[in-house]
């Protein structure tokens, strides 16, 4: 997809380092000190569940200033029925180009894609800031939740047709793409392939540590 600004194109093996470049740029120091996700990428892409065909860039005068990715999960009802969806993330935009409806139109254009797949449902565990505007719904809303009946305020659900989930409730069972993450000495090698950046406290910390520890009830 072409518009005067930028272009939205798949993303190829080239541009992988320039992607992962990126992404520790954009969420360094916003949900802890430094970050994870660009190593998250760098892994993720080997996972089985991991989806190429909806791994998207938008690239600017020649530059990558926005990432998409997508892995396959599973929602699982009562009964045991299994409903295959996609998990969305990491999704970013370079720091110098936010707030400007880029994000927006990376999602939209590849909801259109996800659809085309045979999906009906997206979802991730994300701030609700960023998502609700694009017709993100709390899990609640869906019945969605974790095993254990657990409703977490992170917990966001998009659906893609109106009959894509019926109320009954579904447990989301997401993948082990990011279990590598867990690896703290894993994450510092590969950040020392980036340029030297440092690790600070900032607000938006805090607000992920509140998003991210919220239970919602009745
Ligand atoms: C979150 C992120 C992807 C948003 O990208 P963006 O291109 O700046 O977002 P957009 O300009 O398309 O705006 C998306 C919507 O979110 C809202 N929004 C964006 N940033 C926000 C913020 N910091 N606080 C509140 N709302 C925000 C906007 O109001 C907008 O809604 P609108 O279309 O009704 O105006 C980008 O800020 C980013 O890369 N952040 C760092 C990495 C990150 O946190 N990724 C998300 C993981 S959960």
């Amino acid at each position: 997809m072409n518009n005067n600004d930028y272009m939205i194109r798949l993303e190829t093996a080239k541009d992988y380092r320039e992607v992962e470049t990126l992404a520790r740029e954009a969420f360094w120091n916003v949900s802890v000190p430094g970050c994870n996700e660009h190593y998250f990428i760098h892994v993720m892409r080997q996972h089985k569940d991991y989806i190429p065909e909806l791994a998207y860039v938008m690239e600017m005068d020649g530059k990558i200033i926005g990432c998409i990715m997508y892995t396959k999960a599973e929602l699982a009802d009562e009964n045991g029925n299994i409903k295959p969806i996609v998990s969305m993330g990491p999704l970013c935009i370079h720091p110098d180009y936010q707030r400007r409806g880029y994000s927006k139109a990376l999602l939209e254009h590849t909801f259109e894609i996800v659809k085309s797949m045979g999906y009906d449902t997206v979802i991730n565990f994300g701030n609700p800031d960023n998502y609700v505007a694009r017709g993100y719904k709390s899990c609640k809303k869906y019945n969605v939740c974790f095993e254990g009946d657990v409703f977490q305020a992170a917990l966001l659900v998009k659906v893609l047709r109106d009959d894509a989930l019926d109320g009954r409730k579904w447990f989301y069972h997401p993948n082990n793409a990011d279990e590598p993450c867990g690896n703290t000495e894993a994450v510092a090698e590969f950040d020392k392939l980036f340029p030297p950046k440092v690790k600070a406290w900032q607000p938006s910390q805090e607000e992920f540590y509140i998003h991210s520890h919220a239970f919602l009830r009745d």
